[in-house]
Parts: structure tokens; sequence; C-alpha cells
């Protein structure tokens, strides 16, 4: 790919059967030659500097510039040409010749059930070469949440960086459990927290990367509760009610991290919310008072940070006050919006978290990690030594310093390097780079609820503050089926079209559009509402 004017350097970094991830380095007016892919899709990030790509579809040209932070993607068999309009440039294309757009998969054909079952049957050995062939076909038969037409979960698609980072883990396969077995992938995971622990604003801080943000959840409940009640680690529960508020909307990993740790899921206290599904303090006050006047112990209050099917970001601040007069451990639930830290967009929603005790963050759900990639975050720099050392183990941890040997901190023993996939994407990306990104999916957000609120058969559950665009589907007829939206989500699956979640409010079901793919544009948007609204 060598440029008309100026020059570029193509550096392959990673090659499978199914992807092959490809950094170029430009140096100004340097363009590609007008080509297409053949049969592969090709996603490019742009990392640094500004480009033109024109995209052309014979009849007509389509011109767009990107910046750093900013993702394109060339659809399978289209033409285009890019050029780097600054002195320097940097991206990363991901080619992935086994997923081009028309094996998108977004439904599981259930007639397949039986067959597949034969496929997967292990009593007999399969020969190498065949092995891949059957992996191939599984694929195949497997859901394609990296299509910016998944948006299922809070996740969707990924950064290529993170398919270099799973070949690093399992080509170096170790257990963050002790420094001497992971000298390398320990100092990332300390460096992950530490950087995540200064965008939070703590000085003293702590972490642990657990596998999922239900186990960082469960982390906090477990921390609060060596926090008020160290004896209990070694004696149990003494028959007191320790209580978990948390707002209507939040995640139901909490009720589980209490029927886990034998707190007891009734002890978990549902706080109302406002219009926007944010708790209200006045409300979380009132009942922390109650659960005191019922002679049963606050132990935690947890804020969510992005709700799961709102995006609502609870008032940290004035929680934070009402978690300080009562002397309760805040925890900050981050999983889905905790990325809003990055963001100079969203930043102002994260106002005073800098006075929590804990966050759940994830960056396999908005930052294109590969799951899991979650930390349990604190400013308690000993609380996880505390709540987790058994002081056992001694054929294990040769050293005295826990910071070193990390499963010291945490209740597995093995542990995957849950940091590598999130360290590779920040490192390449930065900072800024990130916070690039998510303001991306900010503007186009606006752009695509503008064009929801003009159209007469589409209705905005709200005006998100994040990421969800919760819109409900009213049917051609006027008539309003409260089923109808979730009826639109069925055929829209059955048809492999769109594979998007639902939920309900009390005027009936909405779609829930969750904005998280890198490679996801206005158009795909659009489509999905087309679509959708193609329904009758
Ligand atoms: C707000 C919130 N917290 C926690 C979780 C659990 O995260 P994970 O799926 O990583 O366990 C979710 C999952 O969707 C969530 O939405």
């Amino acid at each position: 790919m060598n440029g008309k004017a100026g020059s570029s350097e193509r550096n392959v970094l990673f090659e499978s059967r199914l992807f092959e991830v490809v950094s170029i380095l430009w140096t100004n007016k340097s363009t590609t030659p007008l080509h297409d892919h053949g049969g592969s899709q090709c996603f490019v990030l742009v990392l640094e500097g500004k480009f033109e790509n024109v995209l052309d579809f014979g009849n007509k040209r389509e011109v767009s510039t990107f910046e750093s932070g900013q993702t394109f993607s060339i659809p399978v068999g289209t033409k285009h040409e890019t050029q780097c309009l600054t002195l320097t440039g940097k991206t990363l294309h991901v080619y992935t010749p086994k997923l081009a757009q028309e094996t998108v998969k977004l439904k599981f054909n259930s007639e397949n059930s039986e067959e597949l079952k034969n496929k997967l049957h292990l009593s007999q050995a399969t020969p190498f070469e065949e092995l891949k062939d059957l992996l191939d076909v599984m694929k195949k038969e497997s859901i394609s949440s990296g299509s910016p037409y998944f948006m299922n979960q809070l996740f969707s698609g990924s950064f290529p960086q993170m398919l270099m980072a799973e070949e690093f883990i399992a080509a170096t396969k170790t257990t963050l459990a002790t420094f001497e077995a992971s000298p390398v992938l320990s100092a990332v995971e300390n460096e992950v927290i530490e950087e995540l622990s200064c965008l939070i604003g703590w000085e003293k801080r702590s972490g642990i990367a657990v596998p999922g943000g239900s186990a960082a959840n469960f982390m906090a409940v477990h921390c609060a509760r060596q926090n008020l009640f160290p004896k209990t680690k070694r004696e149990g529960l003494d028959g007191r009610n320790l209580c978990v508020f948390v707002s209507a909307e939040a995640h139901y990993s909490f009720k589980k991290a209490c029927a886990v740790l034998g707190l007891g899921m009734d002890n978990v206290i549902s706080v109302p919310v406002d219009h926007k599904g944010r708790m209200k303090p006045e409300a979380l006050d009132g009942l922390i008072q109650k659960v005191r006047d019922q002679s049963k112990v606050p132990l935690m209050v947890s804020a969510t940070f992005g709700t799961t099917v709102l995006g609502a970001f609870d008032q940290v601040d004035e929680l934070s006050r009402i978690c300080k007069k009562h002397k309760i451990w805040l925890h900050v639930d981050g999983a889905w919006g905790g990325p809003a830290l990055f963001s100079k967009k969203l930043r102002h929603l994260a106002c005073g978290i800098e006075n929590a005790d804990s966050m759940t963050f994830d960056a396999h759900k908005l930052l294109g990690a590969n799951l899991t990639s979650s930390f349990f975050l604190t400013k308690h720099p000993q609380i996880l030594l505390e709540a987790n050392d058994v002081a056992d183990g001694d054929y294990l941890f040769h050293s005295d310093d826990p910071a070193l040997d990390r499963g010291k901190l945490s209740w597995q023993c093995g542990r995957k390097a849950e940091a590598m996939s999130f360290w590779t994407i920040w490192k390449s990306m930065g900072t800024e780079g990130i916070g690039e990104f998510i303001d991306g999916l900010i503007g186009l957000r606006d752009e695509i609820t503008a064009w929801i609120k003009m159209h007469p058969r589409l209705e905005l559950i709200h005006m998100p503050d994040y990421l969800n665009v919760c819109v409900r589907v009213l049917s051609l007829d006027g008539a309003k089926d409260p089923e109808w939206s979730k009826i639109v989500r069925e055929r829209l699956k059955e048809k492999n079209l769109v594979f998007v979640n639902y939920s309900s409010d009390t005027n009936g079901t909405f779609l829930r559009l969750i904005l998280a793919n890198p490679f996801l544009n206005f158009s795909h948007l659009e489509q999905i509402l087309r679509w959708a609204l193609e329904e009758t």
C-alpha cells in the first residue's frame, strides 16, 4: 500500500485464520490506491492524525474524515482510498475474512442443535486438521457479537488490539497469584489499577482484577463487611441484619452477592429512583434511618454509574454526603458507566466520585476488551488483604509483600490476566484516545436521538445521559400495543437482522439500543430503526 505522495509503512502485528491485524504509519498526503479487500471486512481505528476516506460505490462516492480515536469500516466488496491529512498518522486495521458481513449470525438456528451436539461429542479424538475445520464451523454457528447490529448486551465488538493481548495470554499461560510466576502481568495489573485510581482522583489506592463486574460487586460487599465487622472473617456472621442499599434500577448482582455472602438477599434495600432512573438521595436517607430504627445495620450504599437499562448515573456527590453522615461504605458500580471517567463530555457525571470507598469497572463492556476484564478498586490500601488473606498457602506464597503476590488480595488461587486486553487497548489509544472514542459515541447518540424525536412512530423513553437509547416502536395502525416493541425485537432477530434487547415501563415494552461497538456508525442505527418501522 504505497502512497501516491508521501509514504506509508505497513506492519503485520497479528495473523490467524480468522483475523489479521495490521498497523500503518503514514506521512503527509500518503494515499492508498483505490482498492477493496476482496471478501474481507476491514475495520480501521485511527490512532494518530487525521484521515480522509473515500468510499467508491460505483454510482456515488462518499467522503468522510476521521481523527484520532475514531473508527471506520469498509463494507465487504466496496472500493476505497484513504489519505493522511496530517504530517504523520497511525492507523490500526483489522481484516476479518471469516467474519465478512454475509456470515453474520444474530440468531441461533435451534434446528441445528442436535447436529451441533453430535459434533461436540467428546468420546473420539479428532485429527488436528479436522479440528481446525470444526472450529470454523462452530464459529459460524456462534452469535456474531462483533457485528454493529449486535446490541443485546452491554458490549458489542472489540478493539482489534484485544486479539494480540489474548494471544499473549495464551502464549505466556500463567496465574496472577504470585509475582514470581507472573512478573510482567502482575505489573500490568498494577498499572491499570494505578491509572484507573488516578482517574477517580484517589491518593491512596488498591485494587484487584476480578472475573466480571458481578464479582467486583461481590468484592465490594465483602470489603464493606470486613471494614465494619472484621471479626466475621474468623467467627462468621452473628445474626445481625447487614443491609445494602441500591437503587431500584441497580444490577441484580447485589442480591446474588448478599445471598452468597450470607447476608441474605432480603437485606438488599431498593431505593426509589427519579424520572431519569437515578437514586433519590432523600429516599436513601429515610431508608437508612428506617433500617436503624428496626435495629438493623446499614452496611453499604452502592451508587450505579450507568444503569443497565436506562444508563442513569446516580449522583455520587449527594450520596457521599449521606454516607458520610451515617458512616456507611459508599461503593460505585461503574461496570457499564465507569468509562465516563475518560470522557470530556461525561466527566461531570462523576462529580464527587473521589469520595467513594470503592468502585467496579468493566473494560469488556464499553471499552472493547475481551470478556472478562473487570476491576474492583478501592481507596483503602489494606482492605483487600484484610478481607481475603487467610495466612495460608505457604507452599505458594514465598514473598512477604502482598502488593507483589496479588493472589493474597483475592479469593481466587489461579487468576487469569484480566487486565491484559484492556492494558493493550489503553496503551495503544492513550487516555485521551479512549476519551475521544467515547465522545464520538456520544455524538452518534445525539444524532440518533434527534432522528427518533422527528419520527411520529418512535417514542424516545428518556433523553439519555449515556449510551443507552431506549425507544418504543409504535405500530402502523397507531393502536398502542404494549408488546409491540418486543414483537419487533423477536422478528428482527428471527430475520437475522438485529439482535437488540428490550425492557418495559408502565406503558409497555421498548427497545434498548446500546452504543458500544467501536465500528458503529449512524447508518447502522438508522438502519435498525428503519427495519423496526418496516414491521407491521
Ligand atoms: C450496572 C451493572 N453492574 C454490573 C454488571 C455485571 O457485570 P458482568 O456482566 O461483567 O458481571 C452489569 C451487567 O450488565 C451491569 O449492567
